[in-house]
């Protein structure tokens, strides 16, 4: 097959992007498929082959800060030009595990690996996540929904809802990821700040009851049948898992098997299941999990949609524990894609 790996792009998550695709590159079977390497630029914009191999074939564990590529442009032509088999976006946040690139290869008819456009646009937004997965019957922590225009306009009638939780608070940009733009709040005084730190980075928040709970992870990869992998279990450093723990300390854990009953690792591949079912979740996502201390219980946290695929990353970590290797999960990654995109061309040329 004739592979399309595109990463980089116009997110926080840029680097990280860039040391996920090398990762993939190097595990995907180099005799049985060619890789197309297509860089996106901070601004966008599609770097050119050559450029797109250089930044693909460094070996450093972080990637370069590239704002802009020379000669970049608005498309990589080759998308329309030449034949490919598939699409793996390795782009993590937004603009890439949005949907809005997967709108793009849905608008080319080209197969790619992960959600379709719309369970990536739902898994993006946390608010609309969270009323998804009540309506499902699933748990989820208690939380409430904002904006710019109701923050404007009534200030008052927000800190009022956001009274009705239990603190500490974690307000939230309602879609982004790496935890930028999230703040916890231990007193009411300090949530106008929360509020205005979220809204420089999108109109919409969520305003979450603090869950004093352990985070479990959960691998989730299949289309219509899909399999939960073991659980892992990341141990924050900080007061909760912030962006510094994320991609610049090593302050944070991450145990993978996480140390849990049977039981409860069965409630949570269940769950992590479900909720994959219920966004309407295709190819993979991660599934994040809060194990409450106090109750006990499993409540869904997010989903991600792009996971991190660098050489520590938990989801491919999960699935080698899980009994399917590196290698091995790509090609199941990219035999989903096709068989989704040939069911779906199917069902357009034949009308039922
Ligand atoms: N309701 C909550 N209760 C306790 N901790 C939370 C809550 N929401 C988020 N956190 C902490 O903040 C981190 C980032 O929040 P998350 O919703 O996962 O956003 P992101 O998409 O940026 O990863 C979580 O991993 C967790 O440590
Ligand atoms: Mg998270």
């Amino acid at each position: 097959m004739r592979i399309a790996l595109v990463f980089g792009g116009r997110s926080g998550e840029h680097d990280v992007s860039v040391v996920s695709a090398r990762a993939v590159w190097r595990g995907i079977d180099c005799h049985r498929h060619e890789v197309l390497p297509m860089a996106v630029d901070r601004s966008g914009r599609w770097a050119n082959a050559d450029t797109s191999w250089r930044v693909l074939e460094q070996s450093k564990d972080r990637a370069d800060e590239v704002l802009s590529f020379e000669g970049a442009q608005r498309l990589d032509s080759r998308l329309i030009e030449e034949k490919i088999d598939v699409v793996i976006p390795m782009l993590h946040g937004p603009f890439g595990e949005d949907g809005v690139m997967q709108g793009l290869f849905e608008a080319l008819d080209l197969p790619y690996v992960g959600c379709d456009h719309s369970a990536s646009a739902v898994c993006m937004d946390k608010a609309l996540t969270k009323r998804l997965i009540v309506q499902a019957g699933l748990p989820t922590g208690p939380w409430v929904e904002t904006d710019r225009y109701q923050w404007k306009n009534d200030p008052n009638g927000v800190r009022a809802r956001a009274k009705t939780l239990a603190l500490p608070l974690f307000v939230k940009p309602a879609r982004l990821g790496s935890s930028v733009g999230i703040s916890r709040v231990g007193s009411l005084d300090d949530l106008d700040r929360g509020v205005e730190i979220a809204l420089n980075h999108d109109d919409r928040l969520v305003i979450e009851a603090g869950i004093d709970a352990r985070e479990i992870e959960i691998a989730v990869l299949g289309n219509e049948e899909p399999r939960a992998s073991i659980p892992g279990e990341v141990v924050p450093g900080d007061t909760f898992y912030s962006y510094e723990d994320k991609y610049l300390d090593d302050s944070c854990q991450l145990l993978a098997p996480a140390p849990v009953s049977e039981d409860e690792a069965v409630q949570a591949r269940r769950l992590a299941t479900e909720a994959f079912a219920a966004l309407g979740c295709s190819g993979m996502a991660r599934v994040d999990l809060f194990l409450e201390r106090s109750s006990n219980d499993f409540l869904i946290n997010e989903v991600n949609t792009i996971p991190g695929f660098t050489p520590i990353s938990m989801y491919p970590r999960l699935w080698q524990l899980t009994g399917l290797d590196f290698p091995e999960l790509l090609e199941e990654l990219m035999q989903l894609a096709l068989r989704r995109h040939g069911l779906r061309s199917g069902s357009r040329l034949n009308p039922a």
